[in-house]
């Protein structure tokens, strides 16, 4: 069979049914035309669940906020990346992970999370998901999953979320540890998912479904969209997951819309070889980084740069360690602002996975709204600066790193 790489970022289109177009056309349209009344009744009637609905004889699309065909291209495009039973992509990465949060969760199913999470994340599920009546449950650690249950006098998660490596401080989960817990506690009637946002490392360098979650899901602002360019987020996995996910998409409304859907698609056709090539550019970059005097501390998902007893998990979970780091200089927020504001290369930008290479300060910037106390656990000092690589040479990073590093 051919290989990956050959294959899905070609996938969702095929040209004979669009005049021999090589690409896959934009659909701009909010309303699909149907070829009779009884057709149209059949497609809403089934749409709905309607009891008794007749099938439709021809798949027509309805209403481009349930689906568009440039939607569907692409979904099924991520899909062959991810090797997954099914994806859906979103307006934001935030719609994706709080439709995908709010499809599995409810008043007698639990949501278990792993902190930190992506700021954004966390702040749903910390402030907003209990006000709708969901227990929100924070976990220290995945080895305390028995010990909390007996806690919760034995009442059981409809979803335990994780990030891994976490944002910025690069911690690692295991994923198979979740999800053989799940399956073991999961009953007929209780279906148990675990949840895994998988924006940091992406289809290309982590596939967290080979290690027994239920759904991956995506800030495709990141590498997935890979050039700044547009803010979209996607779902992807087993297909029971998938389709809840989507019956709430198409209620909450959150879809991706066809024009950034076409330029995902796009994207999509390119996303191994920019990983790669960013991966590749980040190695040597952060060879120069880890020694550099001005350097106090150094973290990435890079082997060398995990503590000892992490690095067998990378090897078990991850395919590389990715072109994302974050360094600590010394003389606090002060200092971290005179090299941030002296890169001439590194872009000063929130965000992450594009081609240019970005550079922020996540205590005041990305992570601004978590409270002190959990900065200071995981590591989010005033001295702490975090990149995120792209295409551009290395070398000229690293000059770029030098001039800006003697500012400290
Ligand atoms: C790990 C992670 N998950 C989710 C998100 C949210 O994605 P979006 O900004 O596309 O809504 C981000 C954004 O930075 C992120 O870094």
């Amino acid at each position: 069979m051919a290989h990956i790489e050959t294959t899905a970022p070609f996938v969702g289109h095929n040209p004979a049914n669009h005049e021999g177009s090589i690409k896959t056309p934009i659909y701009p349209t909010s309303t699909f035309k149907f070829s009779s009344a009884e057709e149209g009744a059949a497609h809403m009637e089934t749409a709905y669940g309607v009891p008794g609905a007749a099938t439709p004889s021809q798949p027509n699309a309805i209403y481009s906020r349930l689906s568009n065909p440039t939607l569907e291209a692409a979904e099924q495009r991520l899909s062959a990346w991810d090797e997954s039973e099914g994806a859906a992509f979103f307006a934001s990465g935030m719609a994706a992970i709080t439709t995908t949060v709010l499809a599995w969760t409810s008043a007698d199913r639990p949501l278990w999370f792993c902190p930190p999470l992506y700021g954004g994340s966390e702040h749903f599920i910390r402030e907003i998901l209990p006000g709708m009546g969901v227990h929100v449950v924070e976990l220290d650690h995945l080895n305390h999953l028995d010990a909390m249950l007996e806690k919760e006098n034995g009442r059981v998660p409809g979803m335990i979320y994780l990030e891994t490596p976490a944002n910025p401080t690069m911690q690692l989960h295991r994923i198979r540890k979740a999800a053989d817990w799940a399956r073991k506690h999961e009953t007929e009637n209780h279906r148990m998912i675990v949840g895994v946002d998988n924006t940091y490392l992406g289809p290309i360098l982590q596939r967290p479904l080979d290690h027994g979650a239920d759904v991956l899901v995506y800030s495709a602002t990141k590498y997935i969209g890979g050039h700044s360019d547009l803010i979209a987020g996607a779902a992807s996995g087993k297909s029971d997951v998938i389709a809840r996910i989507r019956e709430y998409r198409h209620f909450l409304g959150g879809m991706a819309d066809p024009n950034t859907c076409w330029m995902l698609l796009r994207s999509m056709e390119t996303l191994s070889i920019r990983v790669r090539h960013q991966q590749d550019v980040a190695e040597r970059v952060f060879t120069h980084l880890r020694s550099h005097p001005k350097v106090d501390r150094f973290i990435s998902a890079w082997a060398v740069d995990l503590p000892e007893k992490d690095r067998a998990l990378a090897a078990e979970q991850m395919i590389g360690g990715g072109a994302m780091a974050a360094f600590e200089v010394a003389g606090g927020r002060a200092a971290a602002f005179r090299v941030l504001n002296a890169f001439e290369h590194f872009q000063l930008a929130v965000s992450l996975g594009s081609t240019e290479s970005l550079a922020e300060h996540p205590a005041s910037m990305t992570h601004a709204g978590v409270p002190p106390e959990v900065k200071t656990r995981f590591g989010i000092t005033e001295g702490l600066i975090r990149i995120s690589v792209g295409i551009e040479r290395p070398e000229d990073l690293i000059t770029d790193l030098d001039q800006a590093l003697a500012h400290v």
